[in-house]
């Protein structure tokens, strides 16, 4: 997420309208993914279930974004207290409402907090949910540390990250050089290879070197034909959207024109009316205990 690095009035226009998209684009990845985060959260619950020297009364949703799973976890905990620490006011005023929406608002919590200084006073934890965030922290495997002290004896975190960035587009979109996708995907993994160097990490590993032990491991492939759900359209859009405003300094020209073209939403190859979508993924749910 972007944070006001300039003081003046343009660019905290444009990190506002960035961390909108970016709240959006989790919302969109909560509805549109459903059978995975549905799959993934009931992983989770079934090893709480299963460990029964756990009793979810606290769980934590770390870097919760805009609480696809505190609101999850909340439903399947039904006993639960859940704690959604986030940096971002606008993606907790989204969990907020949904908590609210759900009738949940008594026991799911938002907590605005930079976790790269460090763990707001949670303990005891008993279960911590981090989905998609871990590789956003300066040093994980010190907040991971952290948390396990945080946690109760016998106590759970489960981590959900990528294995595989997400794909929408068939080769050929009838638009300029095909593999747009496949070029668009190695733009962006330089970029990452800079900004996140942990993208991609063995999180066992990473969780094991800050003193957790591993339970468990489940792969979940998410594939999903656009004409499956009515938001994938839109889901899409708005993945390429926030595409097209980190790396348009780094796409060649002709990918330009073809991002500009799929942006266009009146246009003949505009992601929102395709309906040739395709949508692949790979997320790896580490769960481990304390
Ligand atoms: C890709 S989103 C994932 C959100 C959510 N867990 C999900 O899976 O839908 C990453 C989240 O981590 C949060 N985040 C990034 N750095 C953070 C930090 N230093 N402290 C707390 N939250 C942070 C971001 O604000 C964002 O909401």
């Amino acid at each position: 997420m972007t944070h006001g690095h300039h003081g003046d009035a343009h660019h905290a226009h444009d990190d506002a309208d960035s961390e909108a998209g970016g709240a959006d684009l989790l919302d969109l990845d909560g509805e549109v993914l459903r059978d995975y985060w549905d799959t993934a959260l009931d992983r989770v619950a079934a090893a709480v279930a299963s460990a029964p020297s756990v009793a979810p009364v606290r769980v934590v949703d770390l870097g919760a974004g805009t609480g696809t799973g505190s609101l999850g976890l909340a439903r399947r905990l039904p006993e639960a207290e859940v704690y959604a620490v986030d940096i971002s006011a606008p993606s907790l005023a989204r969990v907020d409402a949904k908590a609210r929406v759900a009738g949940v608002d008594d026991r799911v919590r938002t907590v605005e907090h930079d976790l790269d200084a460090g763990w707001p006073d949670l303990a005891p934890v008993d279960l911590t949910w981090a989905s998609m965030a871990l590789h956003h922290l300066d040093d994980p495997v010190r907040s991971l540390g952290d948390l396990r002290r945080m946690t109760r004896e016998g106590g759970l975190v489960a981590v959900a990250e990528f294995d595989e960035p997400m794909r929408f587009l068939p080769d050929d979109l009838g638009t300029g050089t095909p593999g747009f996708e496949s070029r668009a995907l190695a733009v962006l993994s330089a970029a990452h290879g800079e900004e996140l160097p942990h993208l991609g990490a063995s999180w066992a590993q990473l969780l094991g070197e800050a003193g957790w032990t591993v339970v468990a491991e489940h792969e979940i492939d998410i594939d999903l034909p656009s004409p499956d759900h009515p938001l994938a359209g839109r889901y899409a859009r708005t993945w390429f959207d926030r595409l097209a405003h980190g790396l348009t300094d780094r796409l060649e020209a002709e990918d330009l024109r073809i991002l500009e073209d799929l942006l266009d939403d009146d246009g003949p190859h505009a992601l929102l009316h395709r309906t040739d979508l395709h949508l692949h993924g790979v997320r790896t749910v580490t769960i481990a205990r304390r």
